[in-house]
């Protein structure tokens, strides 16, 4: 059951909460306040979206209690100056140090990635979070083993044998996306937005990151890889993230291609 509650006193009859909500679930009552269809019941997405865009603070919805809700501090966020030079000043992380992350970052870069967008606000993503250096290891000599198998990237695997990983880059921990595909209608969208708001939220820390390409292919062609990460039936891998801090800093910000762009 899902109810949502009008403070009348309060509330400035502005309707945003009718206008914003994704799918016209609240209309007005006969004195012209808001209140929710009966379909809210089986179409609410729970994006809690009419709660948080009442100026008045005055409407409050079940699923998303406003008690429970943080206010937008405006003066937080950054400049798009600011914001232009974070996300700028990201770069793939390749070497990193011993030093393993505290649990409780993790755990606060993680919840930030639940902020990311989601088809129907479904929120698919499961994190499996491999934080132990030893595992990460034994997950990148896996991924070898299969590339020797196929006499692929010999120069990934000579590289092993000497004692240097290419593979995930001896990070200290990897991060792993994956959801069942049959829940989420669009799970490779999902998860690539919760890897790349996790990535963000990982450099808001000043810690380092890399998508792991070649363990993501290994987990699209090898079983033994697969069977070592016990994901519940039916799910699948979507992004891995090789993560830890970086042990070198950079001091620019490399060029990219022109834009590819046609306006009309
Ligand atoms: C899907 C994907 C897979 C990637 N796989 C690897 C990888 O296996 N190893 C690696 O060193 N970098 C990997 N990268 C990082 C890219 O090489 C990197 O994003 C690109 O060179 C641009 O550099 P920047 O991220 O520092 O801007 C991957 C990136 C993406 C998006």
């Amino acid at each position: 059951m899902i109810t949502i509650t009008i403070d009348q006193e309060a509330c400035k009859q502005c309707y945003s909460c009718i206008a914003e909500c994704p799918f016209d679930l609240i209309n007005l009552n006969k004195e012209g306040f808001p209140q929710l269809r009966k379909a809210a019941v089986k179409k609410c997405i729970r994006c809690g979206h009419c709660m948080a865009v009442c100026m008045a603070d005055a409407l409050d919805i079940s699923i998303s209690p406003l008690a429970d809700s943080d206010s937008v501090n405006r003066d937080l966020l950054p400049s798009p100056e600011a914001t232009r030079h974070f996300l700028l000043s990201r770069r793939s992380i390749r070497s990193y140090k011993k030093k393993g992350v505290e649990h409780s970052i993790l755990e606060d870069i993680l919840q930030t990635s639940c902020y990311a967008p989601s088809a129907h606000n479904g929120q698919p993503v499961h994190w499996l979070v491999v934080e132990d250096s030893k595992e990460v290891e034994h997950l990148a000599g896996m991924v070898v083993d299969w590339m020797k198998e196929l006499k692929v990237f010999p120069g990934l695997t000579r590289a092993w044998d000497q004692g240097v990983d290419k593979v995930l880059r001896g990070a200290p921990h990897l991060l792993i996306t994956h959801a069942d595909p049959q829940v989420s209608e669009h799970p490779v969208e999902d998860c690539t937005l919760a890897t790349a708001y996790l990535d963000l939220a990982a450099h808001s820390h000043g810690i380092g990151s890399c998508w792991a390409g070649f363990l993501m292919q290994a987990f699209q062609h090898y079983q033994p890889i697969i069977d070592e990460l016990n994901l519940p039936d039916d799910h699948k891998v979507y992004s891995a993230l090789m993560l830890g801090y970086p042990k070198f800093r950079y001091r620019h910000i490399p060029k990219r291609d022109e834009l590819k762009i046609s306006w009309r």
